[in-house]
């Protein structure tokens, strides 16, 4: 896990910097924050301390709090893998861009060779502003990173491009930082449900969260791949570093496969998509009647067989979904579909499948292997597949 300096600087969402420190030091890390003047008139130093369980940083001037450090912003500049600034206000971004250095954030920032990410947040107008703008710039090219702010409601009232970036995807940041063992590698992964319509309120759909697809995507991003997410209406962030394509109807995520699938080194097919819908889409909503009612259903593409049928150098990995006679019905998905790994999910067991936390899985390959795996975390789950994806990937290479 990594240490990662929090740095504050003075804007309204100073106060998310606390929320950040708190899924940061959760998801295991040791972080310690800075704080400018003009933050602790947003939030106190006190609340960080607590939330990190390090001391807070505040003045150049004070004295020593770490006695093995000879010069405090050197050291805590030397201690971190990572440097957030969260929020940035306009003054900061142009304070760095222009090598200005007068307080014990500014310093720390010129002094360490960790990578800096900002999260500006300011009103749109100002975010808008040419010189900010030259000074995002500035930064940009001299290789600092960000996470762009977004279009929402802002403190002054107004809404537009302003608003900072959710902390969860502050914190994906630093997961970026792990080994890179994907890098050059592009995948394909489609989640989540599919939503086939009946008339324009009504439609067929399942209990797809979308989570496994997601956490497919997110470990891959994080390990250096590129990848392209089609997902079906879920109430997930995209994850970071994602490409997402979202789609609603099985059509839609089959045409959205067919024009990606050709540029792809890895497709996983996560997605719980239809394998029938309505067979006529009423226009206008239908209305009940007295008696009961028969909806006539066609059949969906099988994207997975199709993709069984065009591959060439792409490695497969197809999903079965299954209540009964796991292991065979997920061999006779991986032999009909000609796919190179299926992992197989009882979806009625109590800790895996729809719209849980963990899984369980079992992996098969072409090649007659399997891999049992317990019940995980889909993040973990989806790691130990992506393992399994390399370790082939490689032998295909050899
Ligand atoms: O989204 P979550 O809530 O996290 O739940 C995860 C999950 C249970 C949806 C996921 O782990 C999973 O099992 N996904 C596959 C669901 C499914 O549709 O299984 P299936 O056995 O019906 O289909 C087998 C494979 O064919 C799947 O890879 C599916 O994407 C693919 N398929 C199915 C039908 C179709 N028309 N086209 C397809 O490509």
């Amino acid at each position: 896990m990594a240490n990662i300096i929090v740095g504050v600087t003075g804007g309204i969402a100073a106060y998310k910097a606390a929320e950040l420190v708190s899924l940061l030091g959760k998801q295991g890390h040791d972080v310690r924050c800075i704080m400018t003047e003009a933050a602790q008139q947003f939030i106190t130093p006190l609340t960080l301390q607590t939330l990190s369980g390090n001391p807070v940083y505040t003045n150049m001037f004070q004295l020593q709090q770490n006695p093995e450090w000879k010069v405090e912003h050197i050291g805590l500049a030397h201690w971190a893998d990572c440097v957030l600034i969260v929020p940035a206000t306009a003054d900061f971004l142009g304070k760095v861009a222009n090598g200005l250095a007068d307080d014990l954030l500014s310093t720390c920032v010129m002094a360490t060779e960790a990578p800096v990410y900002f999260a500006p947040a300011m009103n749109d107008k100002m975010y808008q502003n040419p010189f900010v703008q030259r000074n995002i710039q500035i930064l940009r090219e001299s290789g600092y990173g960000f996470v762009d702010p977004v279009e929402g409601n802002l403190a002054c009232g107004t809404s537009g491009k302003g608003k900072m970036a959710s902390v969860e995807q502050i914190a994906d940041v630093v997961n970026t930082l792990r080994p890179q063992d994907l890098a050059g590698m592009r995948f394909v992964i489609t989640a989540g449900p599919t939503r086939e319509s009946i008339d324009p309120v009504r439609f067929l759909t399942n209990h797809s969260s979308g989570k496994m697809g997601y956490a497919l995507a997110r470990q891959a991003a994080y390990r250096g791949a590129d990848v392209v997410l089609i997902s079906g209406p879920t109430h997930l962030a995209v994850p970071f570093g994602v490409t997402m394509i979202p789609v609603t109807s099985a059509q839609q995520m089959f045409e959205a496969v067919q024009a990606h699938f050709q540029d792809a080194d890895v497709i996983i097919k996560s997605a719980a998509v239809a394998d029938y819908r309505p067979k006529t889409v009423a226009a206008q909503k239908i209305k009940k009647t007295d008696g009961d009612m028969v909806l006539e259903l066609e059949r969906n593409a099988d994207i997975l067989a199709w993709l069984g049928e065009h591959k060439t150098t792409q490695l497969l990995v197809g999903f079965a979904a299954e209540t009964n006679d796991v292991a065979e019905n997920a061999l006779g998905k991986l032999a009909r579909k000609h796919l190179d790994f299926i992992a197989a999910n009882d979806v009625s067991a109590a800790h895996s499948g729809f719209g849980k936390d963990t899984n369980q899985v079992t992996l098969y390959g072409a090649d007659g292997s399997t891999v049992a795996l317990p019940i995980l975390s889909k993040d973990e789950t989806a790691n130990r597949i992506l393992d399994k994806i390399l370790e082939k990937r490689k032998e295909q290479i050899i």
